[in-house]
């Protein structure tokens, strides 16, 4: 699977990419509104998952990489949500859209730009009818990423995430929706009579 913006490139994994996410998800700064930093062996069994994913249900969390340069810029995709998890958020969404960029890659606007493929993808190629995406209420540039590809929050269905222990701050999850947009009608002058 691989899809192309103007600036960017989401592709299969790489087993050099393990390495690299790793530090991604190491890094403080990208994990602070997580409970903890990321070790190498999460990465790896994250994109070992993902990996097992796209086999099976062809879609998953995908590298995003800079055309300029072939940099390795983070994760960005989609994947169903645990038992757990979607037991614990009102309507039980199927889909979610998620993203983790290295720090040195923010504020340019690629987030929402390889999203925004994703999700035609979901919705042209897939067929899906509503892609949902979750993150602590406080993440703000989550938040913005996922307003800025025109998912809406639905405050109906804000839950306390059940992976993050009672009581911590980082519990309060939010949660935004976007619906495949409907078929457009067949104008009738261009429908070829029988
Ligand atoms: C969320 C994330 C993927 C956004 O990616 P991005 O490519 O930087 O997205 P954008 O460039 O559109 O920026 C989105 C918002 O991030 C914020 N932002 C931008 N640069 C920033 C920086 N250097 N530091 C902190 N926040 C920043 C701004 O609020 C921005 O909104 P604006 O464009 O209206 O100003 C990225 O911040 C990230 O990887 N964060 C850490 C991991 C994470 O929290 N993932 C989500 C888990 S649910």
């Amino acid at each position: 699977m691989r899809l192309e913006t103007e600036r960017l490139v989401l592709r299969e994994w790489r087993e050099a990419d393990k390495g690299l996410y790793a530090e991604i998800i190491g890094d403080p700064a990208v994990r602070r509104f997580f409970p903890s930093v990321g070790t190498f062996e999460d990465a790896s069994a994250g994109i070992d998952r993902a990996i097992q994913r796209l086999a099976v249900l062809g879609f998953s969390f995908l590298a995003l990489e800079r055309k300029a340069d072939s940099r390795f810029l983070g994760m960005l995709g989609m994947a169903p949500f645990s038992e757990a998890v979607r037991a614990a958020i009102p309507g039980a969404p199927e889909v979610e859209i998620g993203w983790q960029l290295g720090q040195q890659y923010w504020g340019k606007g690629y987030a929402p730009e390889a999203a925004l493929a994703m999700l035609d993808f979901a919705f042209g190629t897939l067929g899906l009818t509503e892609v949902v995406a979750i993150t602590y209420e406080g993440n703000a540039p989550s938040r913005r990423v996922m307003e800025k590809i025109g998912m809406v929050h639905d405050p109906e269905a804000d839950f306390l995430h059940p992976d993050i222990p009672d009581g911590h701050q980082l519990r309060p999850h939010v949660l935004y929706r976007i619906a495949s947009p409907a078929p457009r009608e067949v104008p009738v002058s261009l429908v070829a009579p029988r």
